[in-house]
């Protein structure tokens, strides 16, 4: 059995007591969300215990021992992702506020009438809706980067589309429904070559391999903190310093402000200028926790897992007859994500008759919806995978997926 599995309450249930609540549950759907080790849920405890006051406003010890934890806490997370300083970590509460505030800050304050937005088909709504209404608003116009349909990569010929023209590019990391990784280094540069922005959503690559914002040349980056073992309602933004300082405030209130007057006010330094209302603190000690845990397990030996784990999965899908795999048939290239079809049973009910066996896979079009139209696809099946999972339960979901058909009232 998988040694990690033992740090999570969720699992030490299943795995010793087979727990009557979850009945032997097998957990494939870390891409949504991840589970939470007992170190996170403790530093979260032992925040609010010993620590809670409200931080960067109080003068007294505790509020400042709150302070402290939250501010090391940005710099864990700087750290973690290479930023140059913890200054360019501004706290949200998920990828999807992230990728908000960059469009509702940056992109309004810098794509005008004729400009264009550059995002990929692949990309969850979350970074397609904020850039459709920068783009409505402002005049300008949004571009796909479309995916080979065999491959899920974005063929080479998709990247002329940025131009100098192009504003600002947007595109995902890992994609939630292809597994694929795209090449952000590449991007970044062509990017920068006709004078644009390079912003990237690092809700799934985060949890699962190294992020160098760096090394990646991202001027923006947004992540989650649930989806690497941290608790749900925190994720940060990074941004380039120089970038944030020029921009303006995303929500206004308490705590971003400098000075105020009746009639105008000044902001606070960078981050907080975007931190308005009391912060996360308890939250973001935990996203902390769960960064320092991970580097712990190792994410070459995250990556490598999820990848074995993928090619068992791939490999053995590929001879189940009636299934389909979505995207790219190299399980090393999926990072943990295999999404799939089987003719003849809607995606939902894949998804149900697995829940009647005790697997948790998620299904639908995933928050992706021009990426289920353009593949033709609308809904999907999909089982994620992490390093608390195991090839039992692989091999447990191949066995069950070769009898959907059957179960579904079909002879072969
Ligand atoms: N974007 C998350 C997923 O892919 C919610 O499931």
């Amino acid at each position: 059995m998988n040694k990690y599995r033992k740090d999570f309450p969720l699992f030490k249930a299943i795995d010793e007591h087979n727990s009557a609540e979850n009945n032997g549950l097998v957990y494939l759907d870390t891409a949504a969300t991840a589970q939470r080790p007992y170190i996170v849920l403790n530093a979260m405890d032992h925040f609010y215990a010993t620590q809670n006051a409200n931080p960067l406003r109080g003068i007294y010890s505790l509020s400042e021992r709150a302070t402290k934890a939250y501010e090391d806490a940005r710099e864990t997370v700087a750290k973690f992702l290479n930023a140059a300083s913890p200054k360019e970590i501004i706290f949200t509460r998920n990828t999807s506020e992230g990728l908000n505030l960059i469009a509702n800050t940056y992109g309004m304050a810098n794509v005008n009438a004729g400009d264009e937005v550059v995002v990929s088909i692949m990309e969850h709504h979350s970074n397609i809706l904020p850039w459709q209404y920068v783009c409505e608003v402002k005049g300008a116009t949004l571009k796909y980067l479309y995916v080979d349909k065999e491959t899920g990569e974005i063929p080479e010929s998709e990247y002329s589309k940025i131009t100098p023209k192009t504003k600002i590019v947007s595109v995902t990391h890992v994609s939630n429904v292809l597994g694929t990784t795209n090449p952000i280094r590449k991007i970044a540069d062509l990017a920068h070559k006709n004078g644009a922005v390079m912003v990237v959503d690092g809700a799934q690559s985060t949890p699962h391999v190294k992020v160098d914002v760096q090394a990646l040349g991202a001027d923006f980056l947004a992540m989650s903190g649930h989806k690497l073992c941290g608790p749900m309602g925190i994720g940060a933004v990074y941004g380039k310093l120089e970038l944030l300082e020029a921009m303006p405030p995303f929500l206004r209130g308490g705590e971003m402000i400098e000075y105020v007057t009746e009639t105008g006010a000044t902001w606070a330094e960078v981050p907080h200028k975007f931190e308005a209302g009391t912060v996360s603190a308890g939250d973001a000690v935990g996203m902390a926790a769960a960064i320092r845990y991970i580097q712990s397990v190792g994410l070459e030996n995250i990556v490598q897992h999820d990848n074995e784990l993928a090619v068992r999965l791939v490999e053995g899908m590929k001879k189940i007859p009636h299934v389909n795999i979505i995207g790219n048939k190299d399980g090393t290239k999926r990072c943990g994500i295999v999404t799939f079809t089987v003719d003849g049973v809607h995606p939902h009910d894949i998804a149900t008759l697995l829940s009647d066996e005790n697997i948790a896979i998620r299904a639908g079009h995933h928050c992706a919806q021009p990426l289920g139209a353009y593949l033709g696809v609308p809904a999907t099946a999909r089982a994620s995978l992490y390093f608390y999972n195991t090839e039992e339960e692989v091999d447990l979901l191949l066995e069950k997926v070769s009898m959907l058909r059957k179960w579904s009232g079909y002879k072969d």
